[in-house]
């Protein structure tokens, strides 16, 4: 097993010898991707490529092996069965399979529940549905310094019934890690359903979704060391089953005539037309790689470079942190006074170093907190202190050349 500083020898992209510095403090956007997920994209087009459930040739069901594989491995990674793994383009589209997907269940009236921290994933696809069927969006809160209120949350779950309860696992424009098990237990005493966006959180908690019982479960690839146009959906098999298909097509179906169509049981119901096989097949080596580092020492890892990130913001005046700093995944979401996240992250940019800044597609959070953005520092375990130390530097000639 290779040290965990030693991994980001494994990512071309932070290796390769550049004049310019570049120091990606951007993985909260997307990961990096190492060699062999790049390899292995590389060598599918190259000796492998074929479609997938379709031929009977020699080639095509090597890809068809290789692609159901790729399920059984997430499904073995989550702790469920490959049956319950859906894949999809992303956790955008995750959300919007099963928001479709539910809405026969719904009538007007039925209460659906997201957190005030949402990605607008997370919220939009919700609201359609509840314009849609006449539902109603009822909002999970938060204290002031952006942290669920996990007490007044549970209140309302209890007090309004919902039917679903949709809640990120971690925030990505704060990194907290919600109590998401607290979250799900009251939505089942309530026989809500649950569905928790993963997109921030898979890579970082590596999470056992039987332990953790949530009816749905999503994420990205492109966020987890895998290609970008893939997502996984995972959803508790009767539940999954019981949504309806939001595509239609070939490979979905039982049979079809003129006159009437029976489609497949889950997943394939799920995954009309050519899926994005070659990303799968990156993704798979993507899963290959987080299965061979210990995973305890790289939450050590990820600790000790977020605790070092921390301090340092810390000791400059006139700096504010917002979200939970205890429970979180390696993200720092910061201003400098009252100045524009905007004019820092130019500025930073000018030093190489990646951030992001903005509003982190979390309108509703930023409005809570009284905000319009924030400079957010997204931290992976291919970061090293050097990473950290250079843009603690750069931020303070930033800051004073915001001052002059
Ligand atoms: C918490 C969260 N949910 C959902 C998404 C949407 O992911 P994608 O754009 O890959 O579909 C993101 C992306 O940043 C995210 O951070």
């Amino acid at each position: 097993m290779c040290p965990i500083p030693e991994l980001r020898q494994q990512f071309p992209i932070l290796t390769s010898k550049n004049e310019e510095p570049f120091i990606y403090l951007d993985s909260g956007a997307t990961s990096q991707k190492p060699q062999q997920v790049i390899e292995a994209i590389d060598s599918f087009y190259r000796e492998q490529n074929a479609n997938v459930h379709r031929g009977l040739h020699t080639l095509s069901a090597q890809a068809t092996s290789a692609f159901e594989q790729a399920r059984e491995k997430v499904a073995k990674f989550l702790n469920v069965q490959s049956n319950e793994i859906v894949w999809t383009s992303g956790a955008t589209d995750s959300i919007n399979i099963i928001a479709n997907g539910i809405k026969a269940q719904l009538s007007q009236g039925d209460v659906i529940c997201v957190s005030a921290l949402e990605h607008h994933a997370n919220i939009v696809p919700w609201q359609e549905i509840c314009k849609e069927k006449g539902c109603i969006l009822k909002v999970l809160p938060i204290t002031k310094s952006g942290i669920l209120d996990l007490k007044s949350s549970v209140e309302l779950i209890f007090e309004q019934k919902p039917k679903i309860v949709a809640i990120s696992h971690a925030s990505n424009a704060l990194g907290n890690i919600q109590p998401v098990e607290k979250i799900i237990e009251a939505a089942h005493k309530v026989t809500a359903t649950t569905v928790v966006d993963g997109a921030q959180a898979f890579m970082h908690l590596r999470p056992d979704l039987r332990k953790l019982d949530c009816d749905f479960y999503v994420f990205s690839a492109h966020k987890a060391l895998g290609p970008t146009g893939l997502g996984v959906l995972y959803g508790k098999y009767d539940q999954l089953n019981a949504l309806n298909p939001l595509r239609f097509g070939g490979e979905m179906i039982k049979e079809v005539s003129f006159e009437m169509t029976s489609f497949q049981d889950a997943p394939s119901k799920f995954e009309a037309g050519t899926p994005n096989i070659s990303a799968v097949i990156g993704f798979s080596a993507a899963l290959d790689f987080l299965n061979s580092i210990d995973y305890k020492e790289l939450q050590q890892y990820e600790q000790g470079l977020y605790d070092c990130l921390l301090t340092q913001l810390r000791s400059i005046n006139g700096i504010i942190i917002y979200g939970d700093t205890e429970n979180n995944i390696g993200t720092v979401s910061f201003r400098y006074k009252n100045e524009h996240h905007f004019d820092l992250a130019t500025f930073l940019n000018g030093y190489g170093i990646a951030i992001r800044s903005g509003h982190h597609c979390t309108q509703p959070l930023m409005k809570a907190l009284d905000i319009d953005g924030t400079i957010r520092v997204s931290l992976a375990f291919y970061n090293n202190h050097d990473d950290i130390d250079a843009f603690i530097q750069a931020l303070k000639e930033s800051i004073d050349l915001l001052e002059i």
